[in-house]
């Protein structure tokens, strides 16, 4: 069973690759909040490189099997940021040890998994947040107050997405392993859209159509993805996420169509457009550490016992969405200009 964390919660990161450094950095920015105790990953390499970021971390682990083993009283909570395919199998074992979970997306890679996993965290007691950074960008944050205040009235549309040419080879990664990645590049850079407009949405999801194409990547799944969701509450959504193309020119990360008016933006610029003007009144907001963020709002879950803003509900959605889209695509493959790597 989980304890009651007084002043600072004890961190254990489990895969201390290319992204645990932009949570060590959120670890060190809210040191009053924070301290990462253990390290655990087969890379002697990695281990090393986040321990150097973080000022020396002692306790490294190869097998968090073991650390969770020889090493649980030092640990409340755990930072998972491993290859998806071993998501599922690291919060099921961080649960039965009864420490609680910030995981990387995806939570995990089938629903049969997600299931396993919301029956664990809650027979442990813990709390599950799903590192959804980008629900800290301030530009997400102020597009959900526009929207629940009603500022373009009842939405109607929305769209998310995410596109730019990725510059590295994936071949060689496990990224290029459907098997390993759970798809392709919707569950990975795709994701980030999906939640932004689960979000935005506020409601259930009624069903999801979708196509997919590879033009690049060395990969057995998609690179390039168009999906449409309708919601419960009528919201038709879209989703355009790409690593071979930039955001279409004129288009938005975000955009919102409400019976009022539009609300729309990219990066920290939001623009407003009542129905009716030409011009949008246009803010800068101020720009964030999204990550940075992202770990401060988890010690505050863990040090108020709060819910975080995402937890396993949303992180079993976001994933069906992808599943479900990935599923209506089927047959993407055949007219894709690259073969499978
Ligand atoms: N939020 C974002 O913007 C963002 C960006 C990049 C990656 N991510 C997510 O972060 C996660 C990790 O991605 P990454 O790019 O850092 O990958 P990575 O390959 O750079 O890092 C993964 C680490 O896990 C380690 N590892 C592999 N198997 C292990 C095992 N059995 N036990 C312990 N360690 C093991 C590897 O050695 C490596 O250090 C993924 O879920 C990915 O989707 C999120």
């Amino acid at each position: 069973m989980s304890k009651h964390i007084k002043d600072r919660v004890r961190l254990a990161i489990i895969g201390a690759g290319g992204i645990s450094a932009a949570h060590a950095n959120g670890i060190l920015v809210h040191r009053d909040k924070l301290e990462c105790v253990a390290l655990c990953d087969v890379s002697e390499e990695n281990l090393k490189a986040r321990s150097a970021q973080l000022g020396g971390v002692a306790a490294q682990f190869r097998d968090w099997k073991k650390m969770f083993a020889d090493f649980s009283d030092r640990i409340d909570a755990v930072d998972i940021c491993l290859p998806h395919h071993l998501h599922a199998a690291a919060i099921l074992d961080a649960a039965a040890a009864g420490k609680h979970i910030l995981c990387e997306k995806p939570m995990c890679i089938s629903l049969a998994e997600a299931d396993r996993i919301a029956a664990a965290i809650r027979k442990a007691g813990v709390t599950y947040m799903s590192a959804h950074n980008q629900l800290f960008m301030p530009v997400v944050q102020e597009t959900k107050r526009l929207i629940e205040t009603e500022a373009v009235g009842r939405v109607r549309w929305l769209r998310s997405q995410d596109c730019f040419m990725l510059g590295s080879a994936l071949k060689d990664q496990w990224r290029a392993k459907a098997k390993l990645q759970g798809g392709g590049e919707l569950i990975d850079t795709g994701y980030h859209p999906t939640y932004r407009l689960l979000h935005l949405a506020g409601a259930e999801v009624v069903g999801v159509r979708a196509t997919m194409g590879r033009y690049v990547h060395e990969i057995e799944g998609e690179d390039s993805a168009s999906v449409q969701v309708l919601f419960t509450n009528g919201v038709i959504g879209e989703i355009l996420t790409s690593w071979v193309y930039d955001n279409p020119h004129g288009t938005h990360q975000i955009h919102v169509i409400g019976e009022k008016g539009q609300i729309f933006g990219s990066g920290s610029e939001l623009c407003l457009l009542p129905r009716g003007f030409s011009e949008p009144a246009k803010r800068i907001m101020p720009s964030v550490d999204t990550f940075a963020e992202e770990l401060k709002h988890f010690a505050d879950c863990l040090l108020h016992g709060k819910r975080p803003i995402h937890s396993v509900e949303e992180g079993r959605a976001v994933l069906e969405i992808i599943l479900k889209a990935s599923e209506n695509a089927r047959g993407w493959e055949k007219y894709a200009p690259k073969k499978a790597g």
